[in-house]
């Protein structure tokens, strides 16, 4: 298949229209959210979504997230309920998606066999024009092979998925860089699932009971099934061994200026010039978390293409986005946590 590349300069309503009909035909689009790329199909086409697994090389056990214009349209595709009203009226368009249990409408496929549904209506203006143009709900996972980092800018998805959809819509770079908060509602309870651009904080402050999956910050026990069950497969991690150093600066500093030669030493922004005898790749500054997380991807891919024999980073706090941060980067590391 030959793929479409259409840049940002070129994204016209008319090609918009076009991704649209595609979409309606069967095919698979890449589209920009404020979260990370998707890669798009009709999530009312259980042949379309299988065409996702395929191109992505996805487990089907694992489900899709359904994307939709407004968040008025998810009680088409879903039970939604008060919980679901006030979330939605709180952080949606946004980086969130709500657990709820799926109407009949939604393929199992789509669901990796569950009876539920993620629903998410982004916030991005290119990804909504393009659900609305496409007239049908969107089923998306990020536009990743399947256990790589997610794709934050439209260079990184052609090296994995050119050739194996129609179109890639160049939206530059992804404002939150994490994908979405992932929430499941049972009974006017929440649990937190995957951390995101919609923080923990945030939820709290609007309902009494959030409670957070053991799997967002623990490994989880042999055998054990995560509630989102993405969070079992190792995930975005580079192919050389990444640790995450905690402790004071100054002790994690002496351990980074400590390491081999051929350690590449992933560093804030403010510790540029620190370790002159080594690779540094720069992660943010390290009182913006928001500017971390919008880089960790990229850095990580940078991590990758460096050759590293082994990998050094900070380990994140567990509050605020940066516990989004802590949950992607204990997958990255393999749970290897050193504290000094
Ligand atoms: O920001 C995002 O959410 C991005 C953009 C493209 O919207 N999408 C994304 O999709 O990150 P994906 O497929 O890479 O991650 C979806 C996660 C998986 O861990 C999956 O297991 C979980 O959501 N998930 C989806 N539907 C679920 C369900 N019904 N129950 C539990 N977990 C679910
Ligand atoms: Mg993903």
């Amino acid at each position: 298949m030959t793929t479409e590349f259409v840049s940002k300069e070129n994204l016209t309503d008319d090609v918009l229209r076009r991704a649209g009909e595609i979409i309606r035909r069967g095919g698979l689009i890449v589209f920009p959210t404020e979260t990370v790329y998707g890669l798009g199909a009709d999530a009312l086409d259980a042949e379309a979504a299988k065409k996702i697994y395929a191109a992505k090389g996805r487990p089907s056990d694992n489900p899709l997230i359904v994307h939709v214009a407004s968040p008025a349209d998810a009680e088409k595709y879903a039970e939604v309920n008060d919980t679901f009203m006030r979330l939605a009226k709180a952080f949606m368009p946004g980086p969130l998606t709500v657990i709820l249990p799926k109407k009949d409408c939604i393929p199992t496929t789509v669901t990796g066999g569950l009876d539920s549904v993620g629903i998410r209506c982004p916030e991005h203006p290119v990804a909504r024009k393009f659900i609305a143009a496409a007239g049908v709900p969107i089923a998306a996972p990020s536009a990743n092979l399947s256990g790589k980092p997610s794709p934050t800018r439209a260079e990184h998805i052609r090296r994995d998925l050119d050739g194996k959809v129609d179109m890639i819509l160049d939206g530059g770079a992804c404002r939150v860089g994490l994908e979405s908060t992932i929430v499941k509602v049972e009974k006017g309870h929440l649990t937190l699932l995957r951390p995101g651009g919609v923080t923990l904080e945030m939820l709290r402050a609007l309902f009494d009971d959030v409670s957070v999956a053991e799997a967002v910050t623990d490994k989880l026990p042999e055998g054990a099934r995560p509630l989102s069950p993405g969070m079992q497969y190792r995930h975005y991690a580079p192919d050389a061994p990444l640790y995450l150093i905690g402790g004071s600066d100054e002790k994690r500093r002496a351990y980074f200026s400590a390491a081999d030669s051929d350690t590449v030493l992933l560093v804030f922004d403010e510790e540029k010039d620190l370790f002159p005898t080594h690779r540094v790749i720069l992660i943010g500054s390290e009182r913006d978390p928001e500017a971390q997380a919008k880089r960790l991807f990229a850095a990580l891919l940078e991590a990758n293409a460096s050759g590293a024999k082994k990998l050094l980073a900070p380990l994140p706090e567990k509050r605020g986005l940066s516990l989004a941060l802590y949950n992607r980067m204990i997958r990255a590391a393999a749970h290897n946590i050193i504290t000094l």
